[in-house]
């Protein structure tokens, strides 16, 4: 079995971020979204993995390289145009050949990794599978029905009056009968080809497609709160690890992770949290459900439910609170007397204290 990752997409709900990173290497827990994605499929055993990419294809490369350091093998496989998820099976289908394959969407948190999925396809062998799970509202995804035993009777992409509460998510597994169905399917009403229509022309012509409910955390990173509650998540379920210094005048509660050459000077750290490796904090209270990614500078501030990535500085700040704060960054408190001073870019929002 081979695994097929899509890396492609624009990420215009994640800017200002994804002016200058691709959506799948932004942070959660301190490690881009698709080295999740790469372990959770290294850990159901699967070896060979083609990486579709687009626009951010040579900084994927540069951070994810040729997989070695994950025990992978990688193929890049370039997209010209952000054409749909069954237009990315076909792009990839000389690298596919005749393998089954799971097809994971790069934006996608599995906390809990595929393992089920995984085992129920090798158990059950359909000739394709979705994995689903229940939600309050299924409109803006792919939404399965499905019968008793599990078994796919129709898929819409983004009904606007759902017939089930089961949402399509980016873990799906193919036999080689997918690639007639993306080769038959015609464009939908956005330009895109879509993976559930091409299931659902596996279903009409009476294939075996079948649903395995996803019982654990599951989001897509498709925006800022998402982003922000699978950081808290995945941080949940870190174990703890003191690699850099922390002084006799600090405190630590919870599950703290803290790298290598980072240190923590007269500062509260209640976690689960992360400081980065070379991170310094000093003076400061780090709260739970906060990321600090390497060689970050945080003093005299308080931060909770945050991402702080590479190389920001936080100074001065009180209650900075849901906060993503991007790289190279610098975020101050201005004196009482002085005027708020902003340098703030194209859809960025700033909430500053009344
Ligand atoms: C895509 C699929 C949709 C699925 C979702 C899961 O939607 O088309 O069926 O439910 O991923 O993340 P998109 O993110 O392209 O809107």
């Amino acid at each position: 079995m081979k695994a097929l990752v899509l890396s492609g997409g624009k990420g215009t709900r994640l800017r200002p971020f994804t002016y200058s990173m691709a959506k799948q290497l932004v942070p959660v827990a301190n490690k881009p979204v698709l080295i999740h994605c790469l372990e959770n499929i290294r850990d159901i055993g699967v070896r060979e993995v083609g990486v579709v990419v687009g626009d951010h294809a040579e900084e994927i490369g540069s951070v994810v390289g040729d997989g070695s350091g994950l025990g992978l093998r990688i193929t890049y496989i370039r997209q010209a145009e952000p054409l749909g998820l069954a237009h990315c099976v076909s792009v990839a289908a000389d690298f596919l050949g005749d393998d089954d394959f799971v097809m994971y969407l790069g934006d996608n948190v599995f906390a809990e990794g595929i393992e089920a999925s995984a085992a129920t396809f090798a158990a059950r062998r359909p000739d394709a599978q979705v994995t689903v799970v229940k939600v309050p509202d299924a409109r803006q995804y792919g939404v399965a029905e499905v019968d008793r035993d599990g078994v796919v009777r129709a898929l819409v992409e983004k009904p606007r009056e759902p017939r089930s509460d089961l949402a399509v998510t980016g873990v799906y597994f193919f036999t080689p009968a997918i690639h007639e169905a993306v080769r038959s399917i015609r464009p939908s009403a956005r330009g895109e080809l879509e993976i559930t229509d091409a299931l659902q022309f596996l279903v009409e012509r009476g294939r075996t497609v079948i649903a395995q409910e996803h019982t654990g955390f599951w989001k897509d990173t498709g925006s800022i709160d998402e982003l922000l509650e699978c950081n808290r998540v995945l941080l949940e379920r870190l174990s703890g690890d003191i690699r850099g210094t922390v002084d006799g005048e600090s405190t630590v509660r919870g599950t703290v992770v803290i790298e290598p050459g980072a240190v923590v000077t007269r500062s509260h750290l209640v976690g689960p949290l992360v400081i980065g490796a070379g991170s310094h904090v000093g003076d400061s209270r780090i709260g739970p459900g906060t990321a600090l990614g390497r060689d970050c500078v945080v003093q005299d501030a308080d931060i909770e439910e945050s991402i702080v990535l590479e190389g920001a500085h936080v100074t001065g700040v009180p209650r900075l609170r849901g906060s993503i704060i991007g790289r190279w960054t610098d975020v101050r408190a201005a004196g009482r007397t002085e005027a708020n001073h902003l340098i703030i870019g194209d859809h960025t929002r700033a909430w500053v204290a009344a």
